[in-house]
């Protein structure tokens, strides 16, 4: 088949550019600007609405059909019929694991879940108060100075047992996290537990009493992983991959993906939407705050709706609110106020035309926040959740662009700064 091309005529310049065209498996084709530099342009794209950073085979979304494909495979299934480990290993490796592939998979990250002794020194630096995501991007960071024998990025030996390091710790620095904040002893992980149990063990267990976890609050935590685990290129993944891109180790560039979810504009959506659950306080007070998400003059958005990508429902959002249905029946809680709340503000929202017109639907974060409340975990760990979830998909796409070649991630800019000009002592300055 002929190469495709895009052909591009600049006013005022007689060549005809000439830009090849790719396709991928599904989705929009790309137009290759790579030349461009070599020809006196840049391209413009802040937000990078328009500009694919890189080709992959971890995830695909549909905005506008509301579709999350991991490795292929329909969200809505994977949350049906797989779990959390088992979605690392596809996304991880690409296939879904054979029972004896998915049992040494299990083992070799249940046997990852311990830390250094030493690291819970660095606990204790931080104030009782400190938001645990502070926590989170010192520790995860700091993990890098127990690994030495393990950080050679080219080594894929190395590559795969930094994986099962990261996928295995953060739960462990998750719920570490949580006990320093309320002054509890620290708890070691239980690997005979599952993946999911053993982090609710560390986060409610104490060392004076045997742990009993909850198998209704186990599935519905698995399920909050899995449901995070991965998102094509958003922003933290993007920040892990430019910092991956200069050869940094692995436990960095994932200390980065951590800084950058935590805004509320991405992974500090959820506790956001707390906020305003609690905020709003009454189902008669919603049309206010829709009024004053749909006046440009306040800064105020509704938190957990709109995304950059689904123009439509966020699949995960729809398996989300279903199991808060489940985790709150099962805990009694069906009548609890945020639900209404959150119920009838999607209600109103998505019947409403600002919302219809701009397209904007709950997204990831919007129910999330709900059922870990119910499941007892505080607000500030929410995030903390979400970037425990998502670190299977920043290692997935660090370990592919580390796999394949790749370059230093390094944009260009619109320069509209000053013209060149000389130094003016400071004597002669008006
Ligand atoms: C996540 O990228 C990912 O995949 C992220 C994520 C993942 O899994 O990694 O899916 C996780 O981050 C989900 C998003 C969580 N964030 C929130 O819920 C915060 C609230 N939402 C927004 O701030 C916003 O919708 C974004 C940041 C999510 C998307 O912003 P965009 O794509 O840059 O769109 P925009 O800000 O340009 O908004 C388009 C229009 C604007 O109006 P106009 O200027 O065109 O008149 O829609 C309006 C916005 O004012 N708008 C909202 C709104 N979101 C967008 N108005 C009210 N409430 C909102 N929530």
């Amino acid at each position: 088949m002929t190469a495709r091309k895009a052909t591009l005529t600049v006013d005022g310049n007689p060549t005809t550019l000439e830009l090849p065209v790719h396709a991928g498996t599904i989705g929009p084709d790309v137009i290759d600007v790579q030349s461009l530099v070599g020809k006196g342009y840049f391209t413009f794209d802040p937000g990078f609405m328009s500009t694919a950073s890189c080709e992959s085979k971890i995830t695909y979304i549909d905005g506008d059909k509301g579709v999350l494909l991991h490795r292929g495979y329909p969200i809505e299934q994977l949350a049906e019929k797989s779990d959390y480990l088992e979605v690392c290993y596809l996304l991880l490796y690409g296939e879904l694991p054979t029972a004896t592939e998915k049992q040494h998979f299990v083992r070799t990250v249940m046997r990852h879940t311990m830390v250094h002794e030493q690291l819970q020194f660095f606990y204790r630096g931080f104030r009782r108060d400190a938001h645990p995501m502070a926590i989170m991007c010192g520790v995860v960071g700091a993990l890098s100075a127990f690994y030495h024998d393990a950080l050679n990025i080219t080594d894929e030996a190395h590559r795969e047992v930094a994986a099962f390091r990261l996928i295995a710790k953060m739960p462990t620095l998750a719920a570490m996290s949580y006990k320093y904040s309320i002054g509890m002893p620290f708890m070691y992980p239980d690997n005979s537990l599952d993946y999911a149990s053993n982090f609710l063990h560390m986060m409610f267990g104490n060392p004076c009493e045997t742990t009993k976890v909850n198998p209704v609050l186990a599935k519905a935590m698995d399920r909050i992983f899995l449901l995070h685990a991965d998102h094509e290129q958003n922003a933290s993944t993007s920040a892990v991959r430019l910092t991956g891109s200069t050869g940094a180790n692995p436990f960095a560039c994932i200390a980065a993906g951590i800084a950058a979810l935590w805004g509320p504009a991405h992974g500090g959506a959820n506790e956001a939407v707390l906020d305003m659950l609690e905020e709003i306080g009454d189902e008669s007070r919603i049309p206010e705050f829709i009024a004053r998400a749909k006046d440009k003059n306040d800064p105020f958005r509704l938190m957990g709706f709109g995304h950059r990508v689904y123009k439509n429902f966020d699949p995960r959002a729809k398996v989300m609110k279903q199991t808060c249905d489940e985790v709150l029946s099962e805990l009694g809680l069906e009548n609890d106020p945020l639900l209404r709340i959150a119920k009838a503000l999607e209600r109103i929202a998505t019947e409403d035309e600002y919302f219809i017109q701009k397209k904007l639907y709950p997204n990831v974060d919007f129910y999330s926040g709900i059922i870990l409340k119910a499941i007892g975990i505080p607000k500030q760990m929410y995030t903390v959740i979400f970037a425990t979830g998502r670190t299977i998909g920043w290692i997935a796409h660090w370990h592919e662009m580390i796999s394949a070649s790749y370059k230093i991630g390094r944009p260009r800019q619109l320069y509209t700064g000053a013209p060149q000009r000389d130094f003016v002592g400071i004597d002669k300055r008006g």
